[in-house]
């Protein structure tokens, strides 16, 4: 489905719009200028768009009469899913100059074209806008409010957006932080793992001013097909806790359903097989599940990082005085993960620790 919001009914706006299946064209005249934009779609899409007209102007420029435009961006962290999403932005041209922790980790958008920065303070002074990509919390204040951060010394950048899954309160203080230095913020998680950044397919949740979102629009519609303004600063972060919750319910819902599984002595995969296909259905059972059958147990998505996502959201339920004790529960069955050795390891871990708990034989 492809969704506008509003209609494509702006007075100065004539339109004409195709539809195939995986690809749309659309041009239009504006303020007697034709345009024309083409999208590949791999799939079947949900695109809002605040306003075509503020949609084009980001695409083409603030005039709104140029051609695409190659822009200047800059990408901090380069992990699993970092590098794959930069990659997408460079792939249709864009400039990108690059920092990380480690280097190497960098190297694939380098050798495409990429320059490597020595701080983040150095991308934001040489870039238009700047996204960031990190692990933690304290990753992303180091990364803003550090000496070497973002805001630290006179960003030229107008924009940052942080796709990090942080702390909704920290949003709200990079967004005034940089907001004081005459610079829009907005926060926008993601979700769709490591293979939905590979493939471009991430859901991205957003919160900021709206006008921002729709600047940024067209190059979030590079990493994924489904994008949602979500409101105010901070907003793209509680709907990730919100997501991660759900992600909490099914991973143990697919840990322990193999788990029974193989104690009954059904085939595991041909459990999947089945029961992936029905309202059982879930990303973690059919993504993650046939990794468990295989002894694959290699990040995907790493054990700690979801520990510190669950972590945010019983944190952020506490002070707002509800208790959310699922989530809680598989909080502390991740924390035995990773005692287990398994921090670094993908989430679908959760099944050894499963194993563990139920050593003695079946009666
Ligand atoms: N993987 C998933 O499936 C997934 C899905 C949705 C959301 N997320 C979230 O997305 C974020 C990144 O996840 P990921 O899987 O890509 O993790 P990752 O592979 O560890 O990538 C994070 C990258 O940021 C770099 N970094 C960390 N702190 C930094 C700092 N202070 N300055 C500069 N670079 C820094 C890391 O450097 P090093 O190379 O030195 O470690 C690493 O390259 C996390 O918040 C995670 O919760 C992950």
């Amino acid at each position: 489905m492809i969704l506008f919001q509003p209609p494509l009914s702006h007075p100065c706006l004539h339109r004409l719009f195709s539809c195939r299946r995986l690809d749309f064209k659309f041009s239009f005249a504006y303020d007697g200028t034709s345009e024309v934009l083409t999208h590949t779609l791999e799939n079947a899409a949900v695109i809002q768009i605040g306003s075509p007209v503020c949609y084009q102007a980001a695409v083409n420029g603030h005039d709104g009469k140029k051609e695409n435009r190659k822009m200047k961006i800059g990408w901090i962290g380069t992990g699993v899913m970092g590098a794959s999403m930069a990659g997408h932005l460079q792939k249709v041209g864009h400039d990108l100059s690059v920092f990380s922790r480690t280097r190497k980790r960098a190297e694939g958008l380098i050798e495409k074209g990429g320059r490597w920065v020595d701080s983040p303070a150095g991308v934001a002074e040489q870039t238009e806008i700047v996204f960031t990509i990190v692990g933690f919390p304290e990753d992303v204040r180091e990364v803003y409010l550090g000496p070497k951060g973002i805001l630290s010394g006179k960003p030229a950048c107008r924009i940052v957006v942080d796709m990090t899954t942080s702390q909704p309160s920290l949003a709200r203080l990079i967004y005034d932080e940089a907001a004081k230095r005459g610079v829009e913020s907005l926060d926008a998680p993601v979700s769709g793992g490591d293979i939905g950044a590979r493939d471009a397919k991430l859901a991205i949740m957003v919160g900021g001013k709206k006008e921002t979102f729709e600047k940024v629009l067209p190059l979030f519609q590079l990493m994924g097909p489904t994008l949602s303004y979500m409101g105010g600063p901070g907003s793209g972060q509680h709907t990730k806790a919100c997501n991660q919750i759900l992600v909490a319910g099914n991973m143990i819902g697919a840990c322990e359903a193999l788990l029974y599984a193989s104690r009954q002595g059904l085939d595991m995969q041909q459990v999947i097989d089945i029961v992936g296909k029905g309202a059982a259905a879930s990303w973690s059972i059919n993504n993650l599940g046939p990794r468990i059958v295989r002894g694959d147990y290699a990040p995907g998505f790493f054990v700690e990082h979801f520990i510190k996502d669950m972590g945010i959201a019983l944190a952020e339920s506490a002070a707002a005085g509800f208790s959310l004790p699922g989530l809680a529960l598989v909080q502390q069955l991740y924390i035995a993960v990773k005692a287990q050795g398994h921090g670094r390891s993908g989430t679908q871990a959760l099944f050894l620790a499963l194993q563990a708990l139920n050593r003695a034989p079946n009666k």
